[in-house]
């Protein structure tokens, strides 16, 4: 089979929205008319937003089945709490990959500095569906300080990769993920030109959080706050104008489509409405268990 690069489908704006107790997100989807890019539910950009002090809000208590939540930080201090007894703060360039499965009550909320002194907070979540067969598993956390998360720069000095799942420049992942997916943060220098192989069975998007990028053979033009969802081929085609004044910022995430119906409500995602209306009722039954000063509850 001949190498083929895979053409722009669409360009999504973001649209902005006021997520928990009132922080603001980009969300690229869902939208109106793009309810998923299968497996990937659902992907906030988180700010960047400044706090003044003691006036930063998150996400209070709330509950997940069915999928699974990552979220990368690149500024400010978040810390974690769940209904199993993880608690955890998460930092500049942490990864947190919980697997909500059966059912988990978490919170996320502003920790440390952030919530005392005020200051940034900058960072994506992002949703990854689980199939069927895994949508009531035992729930999973997993927590990836920023130190082992593999960094690579290419020869050329004009790209760099942090890969958070999957593989790029011969670097593999440390993350386990349930749904095999890709995920990479790309920082391409002015003039740089990179290609991305991924399998053409799945499905690709790409969102720039800072500067503009050309994608596609067509080289489409993509910019802050803008997602590129792609089709057909086996590679992805990057790259940032020579004389651009400044490089840029991207995520690539790449998965296999479960290909399963969908039936989403809220924090719950699965493949039929009597599952959710089950969730539902699971979950104000308090079988998704409660966070107790961080203590196990539901075990
Ligand atoms: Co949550």
């Amino acid at each position: 089979m001949s190498s083929m690069a895979r053409p722009v489908q669409r360009i999504v704006d973001a649209h902005t929205t006021l997520e928990g107790a009132g922080f603001p997100v980009r969300r690229p989807i869902p939208v109106a008319n793009l309810p998923q890019v299968d497996p990937f539910l659902l992907f906030d950009h988180l700010g960047p937003v400044r706090w003044g002090p003691g006036e930063a809000v998150g996400a209070p208590d709330h509950p997940h089945r069915g999928f699974e939540t990552v979220t990368y930080l690149l500024e400010g201090q978040m810390e974690h709490k769940d209904s199993r007894g993880h608690r955890a703060v998460l930092g500049p360039g942490d990864v947190q990959w919980m697997t909500a499965g059966a059912g988990i009550v978490h919170s996320e909320l502003p920790h440390g500095e952030l919530l005392s002194q005020g200051g940034v907070l900058h960072g994506f979540q992002v949703w990854v569906n689980l199939p069927a067969r895994d949508k009531m598993m035992e729930p999973r956390y997993q927590e990836v300080p920023a130190a082992r998360i593999p960094r690579v720069t290419r020869a050329d000095g004009k790209v760099t990769v942090r890969v958070i799942a999957g593989q790029a420049l011969g670097v593999h992942a440390r993350i386990d993920t349930r749904t095999p997916i890709t995920y990479l943060h790309f920082s391409l220098a002015p003039g740089a030109e990179l290609s991305q192989p991924q399998a053409v069975t799945e499905n690709v998007l790409v969102y720039v959080f800072a500067g503009h990028v050309l994608a596609g053979p067509e080289a489409v033009m993509v910019r802050e706050g803008q997602m590129a969802v792609f089709g057909q081929g086996d590679h992805v085609r990057l790259a940032v104008a020579a004389e651009a004044g400044r490089g840029a910022e991207v995520l690539l995430l790449a998965g296999e489509p479960l290909g399963e119906p969908l039936a989403r409500y809220g924090p719950f995602a699965m493949n039929t409405p009597a599952e959710i209306q089950q969730a539902i009722r699971d979950y104000r039954a308090g079988r998704m268990g409660a966070i107790v000063g961080g203590v196990h509850e539901n075990q």
